[in-house]
């Protein structure tokens, strides 16, 4: 008889997908492959506060929270009625919503230093707008940049301009296949905190834009970002802070008022409208002014359903200090996974800024305990790997298990690593494929 825990095999209708779709979705971050190759869940049914259902009725809570998109948990009652509100009364017409202006005054009222914004869906599409005004500011083409940005050519011709350019940042290996050779040496990438590297480059090149992520992994030293900020200045550079992901989940609003550097403009996107498509772009009324002479358009731009779940979901966060609570319980995440590293005496390195605590192991095996971790944790119905994004519906009772769980994987390694057992021993499923910065 097969038990309550045992592994289901749910690759047949990711096989369909990828027939019919290359890649099978349109994320890399959410392919079963990057979890647990065959047994991932991979569709779901249902998702609710941190919990979804998956298409074979089986629920599950979840650490990863659709790679940090919904900070308030998923269908967030009022969220929800705010969209309902907004499709029931039209989501589209001829005429243009007023819900984008009152987004845009309420980004500029949270960051006094700018003075305007623009609307896309993606982060990509808002990297690309906030990219395309800041050359048409100041006239020149090349861009340095810290971090990643997105899918798009300007991005990834990183990559020719010296090859694994992007190794570092964020999700290493990205190909150059199609990308147009002539945007060689356009974009140049530095290392955080290295200031060095980033002067080299300025030194080197007539360069545009410096465009960065706040803090990811690591924290500014040596006042790393005001260092940036003052060579940008002197220099005539656009300073541009992608706050995608930074954004919301230590202040409210940009994670870069916490380190009190301000730039030229900003980004914001993933939670900004907890699990609807919204992205923005914000910045000072100098270098917005030039996206009057650039021309910058989209149909579904306009669409209601994007701010209007914005503004609800600032007005949820402001309410609750959602990015206290969520960076409280990184914290305590951080604190417990050191513990129960420290109790079967793995050598553990743990990242992040704490409401999107990542760790990994010392060890050459990294990436087979990290396919461990997944494998036993959906064994106890919890989706999970080695990065964590922190949401209010984290409450103590997931938490609990979560960490009982991890006990027990971290147990299973030390034994693989005091060579006790192999690692094969346990691992059932076929290793996850290198994701995000899995070392
Ligand atoms: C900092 C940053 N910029 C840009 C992006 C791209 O956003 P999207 O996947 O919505 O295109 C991401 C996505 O993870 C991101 O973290």
């Amino acid at each position: 008889m097969k038990s309550k825990n045992s592994l289901k095999d749910n690759s047949k209708l990711w096989k369909v997908a990828k027939k019919y779709i290359p890649g099978g979705n349109m994320f890399l971050s959410k392919r079963p492959d990057r979890f647990l190759p065959k047994y991932w869940p991979t569709f779901y049914k249902k998702s609710k506060g941190c919990y979804v259902t998956d298409i074979n009725n089986k629920k599950y809570s979840d650490m990863l929270m659709s790679i940090g998109t919904n900070i308030l948990g998923y269908a967030e009652p009022n969220v929800s009625k705010a969209v309902i509100k907004s499709i029931q009364n039209g989501n589209m017409s001829t005429l243009n919503c007023v819900e984008e202006q009152l987004l845009a005054k309420k980004l500029i009222k949270m960051h006094p230093w700018s003075g305007a914004a623009k609307f896309a869906r993606t982060g990509g599409e808002a990297n690309a707008i906030a990219i395309r005004i800041a050359r048409a500011f100041n006239k020149k083409t090349k861009i340095a940049i810290c971090g990643y940005h997105g899918w798009h050519d300007w991005y990834l011709s990183s990559n020719l301009t010296k090859s694994n350019s992007l190794k570092d940042h964020l999700l290493p290996g990205l190909s150059t296949e199609g990308v147009p050779h002539n945007l060689k040496n356009t974009v140049y990438a530095f290392n955080y905190n290295d200031l060095e590297s980033f002067k080299k480059i300025i030194n080197k090149n007539k360069i545009s834009t410096v465009i960065m992520e706040v803090s990811r992994n690591y924290t500014p030293e040596n006042n790393f970002l005001k260092k940036i900020r003052k060579i940008t200045e002197k220099k005539n550079i656009v300073l541009i802070f992608d706050e995608c992901t930074s954004g919301f989940r230590q202040t409210f609003g940009g994670l870069h008022k916490f380190y009190n550097v301000e730039p030229d403009l900003a980004i914001f996107g993933k939670a900004l409208g907890n699990g609807y498509a919204i992205n923005a772009v914000i910045g000072r009324r100098a270098v917005m002014e030039h996206a009057n002479h650039s021309f910058i358009s989209s149909t579904f731009w306009t669409e209601r359903v994007g701010p209007s779940a914005a503004l609800e979901t600032l007005k949820i966060m402001e309410k609750n200090k959602s990015w206290n609570e969520i960076t409280m319980i990184g914290k305590n995440i951080k604190k417990q996974i050191r513990y129960i590293a420290s109790l079967h005496k793995l050598d553990l390195q743990i990242e992040g800024i704490d409401a999107i605590p990542n760790f990994y192991f010392n060890s050459n095996n990294n990436m087979k305990y990290k396919t461990l971790i997944t494998q036993e944790m959906l064994k106890k119905k919890i989706l999970a790997s080695n990065l964590i994004f922190c949401s209010i519906s984290h409450k103590d009772k997931v938490l609990k298990k979560y960490f009982n769980t991890l006990e027990s994987i971290f147990s299973k390694i030390s034994k693989v690593e005091k060579g006790q057992k192999d690692i094969t021993d346990y691992l059932k499923s076929p290793i996850a494929m290198s994701g995000m910065r899995n070392k």
